[in-house]
C-alpha cells in the first residue's frame, strides 16, 4: 500500500514507519524536518518537509499520492484534526488517528477495565495535577470529536488507537528512566502514596505494531481501540520488577499523597515526575483490539530489560527532576527520623 504518515520521526511514529517498510509498504513521511531522523536505507521511503498547520503544505503532500491510508501521529489540537479531516476527506481509503487513554482519564467516572465506549463520560473539574495530562486529554478528546463527526456525517474513514503510557528506548518522556536513574544511584526511592493503584504501560514496539496491524483490519473503520500491555502492575510491583531486573536491592519509602503533593519537587515544569503514580486504578480493556487485530504484547520483563539497557548505555542526560534528588533523600531521612523510636 501507499501510505502517508504525518509525523514519522518521533518516538512512536518512527517505529511504526520501520514496521510499515518491513511489511513492504511504500511510505511517505511528513514532518518539518527539524528533529533528528533515525537512518533508514530503503527505496520505499520518501520524506516530505512541511508544517502540518499549513493547509497548502498538506495539500502538496497529497501530490505524492494517491494514498491508500494516512496516519496522523501528531494531532494534539482540534484545529489540527479539523484541517486533516478537510484535507483528506474523499482522498484516502483510510485515516488512522493516534489518540490516547487520556481521553478517558479526564473524567471522574471511569470503570476499570476502561472500555472504549467510556470516552464521552463527563469531564472532571479542571485538575492541573491530573497524571494523564488535563489540557492534553481535553484537546485529544476534541480531536477525536471532530474526526467522529466527519465519520458520522461524511463517511470519513477514520479509525483510532488510544495508547496508554508508551515505554521503550528513545522515550522522550523518560518515564522509566526516572526510576531507573534513582535505582542506579543506590539511594532509597521516595514513592508517592501507597503505590498500590493499578496501571498499564505499553512497549513502543507493541504499540507501533498495533498501528500497522490496523491497516489490515477492514472492519476497524469507525472504531477506536485501547492499546496497552496485557500485564497489569501497581507502582510497587513495577518498582520491584525494575530493581530485580537491575540486580539492585532497593528500599522504598512511601509518603502520603497529600503530604507528597506539598513537596516542591513533586511537580516539574519539564514534564511528568514520579511517573506511573496514577492516583487511581487505570486499567484498560483489550477485548476489542484482541478480537479485531489478534493483539498480543511482549512480556514486560523482556521490554523493561531492553529499556533499562538502552537508557543505561546510550543515554547521557538525567531524568526529569533529578536535580532535586538530594531533596528527595532529605525527605526520606526526615521520614526515617520521625519513625525512629525515641
Ligand atoms: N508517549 C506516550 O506515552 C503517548 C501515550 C499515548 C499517546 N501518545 C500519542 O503519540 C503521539 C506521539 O507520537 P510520536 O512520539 O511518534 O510523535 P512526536 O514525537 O510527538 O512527533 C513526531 C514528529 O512529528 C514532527 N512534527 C512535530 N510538529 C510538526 C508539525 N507542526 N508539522 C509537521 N511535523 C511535525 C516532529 O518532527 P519535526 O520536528 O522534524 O517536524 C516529530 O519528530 C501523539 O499523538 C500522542 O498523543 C503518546
Amino acid at each position: 500500500m501507499k501510505i502517508l504518515v504525518i509525523g514519522g520521526s518521533g518516538f512512536l511514529s518512527s517505529v511504526a514507519v520501520a514496521i510499515l517498510l518491513e511489511r513492504g509498504h511504500q511510505v511517505t513521511t511528513f514532518t518539518r524536518g527539524r528533529s533528528g531522523e533515525r537512518p533508514t536505507t530503503t527505496a520505499n521511503l520518501i520524506r516530505l518537509t512541511g508544517d502540518r498547520h499549513d493547509p497548502a503544505a498538506l495539500q502538496n503532500a497529497l501530490l505524492a499520492g494517491p494514498f491508500d491510508a494516512v496516519y496522523d501521529f501528531i494531532a494534539y489540537e482540534p484545529a489540527e484534526s479539523r484541517l486533516a479531516a478537510k484535507t483528506f476527506h474523499g482522498r484516502v481509503g483510510r485515516f488512522i488517528h493516534c489518540s490516547t487513554i487520556s481521553v478517558y482519564l479526564v473524567s471522574d467516572q471511569v470503570t476499570c477495565p476502561i472500555t472504549e465506549e467510556q470516552d464521552k463520560a463527563p469531564l472532571m473539574p479542571f485538575w492541573e495535577r491530573n497524571p494523564f495530562g488535563m489540557t492534553y486529554g481535553i484537546n485529544k478528546r476534541a480531536c477525536e470529536e471532530i474526526l467522529w463527526q466527519a465519520h458520522d456525517e461524511r463517511q470519513f474513514p477514520v479509525s483510532m488507537l488510544r495508547p496508554t503510557f508508551i515505554s521503550g528506548p528513545h522515550d522522550p518522556a523518560k518515564r522509566d528512566f526516572f526510576w531507573i536513574e534513582r535505582i542506579n544511584d543506590g539511594g532509597p526511592l521516595l514513592v508517592p502514596g501507597h503505590g498500590e493503584f493499578l496501571f498499564q504501560s505499553v512497549y513502543v514496539e507493541d504499540a507501533a505494531r498495533a498501528f500497522t496491524d490496523l491497516l489490515e483490519a477492514e472492519n476497524s473503520i469507525g472504531k477506536a481501540y485501547n492499546v496497552a500491555a496485557e500485564e497489569i502492575l501497581s507502582l510497587n510491583d513495577y518498582l520491584h520488577l525494575l530493581a530485580r531486573l537491575m540486580g539492585r536491592d532497593i528500599r522504598f519509602v512511601h509518603l502520603d499523597q497529600e503530604l507528597f503533593d506539598r513537596l516542591p519537587f513533586s511537580r516539574h515544569p519539564g514534564g511528568d515526575v514520579f511517573p506511573f503514580n496514577t492516583r487511581r486504578d487505570a486499567t484498560f480493556s483489550l477485548e476489542e483490539i484482541s478480537r479485531d487485530l489478534g493483539y498480543h504484547t511482549t512480556p514486560i520483563a523482556q521490554w523493561l530489560a531492553t529499556t533499562i539497557d538502552w537508557f543505561t548505555t546510550h543515554y547521557n542526560g538525567h531524568s526529569t527532576g533529578y536535580e532535586a534528588r538530594a531533596q528527595e533523600l532529605a525527605v526520606i531521612q526526615k521520614i526515617d527520623e520521625d519513625r525512629s523510636p525515641l
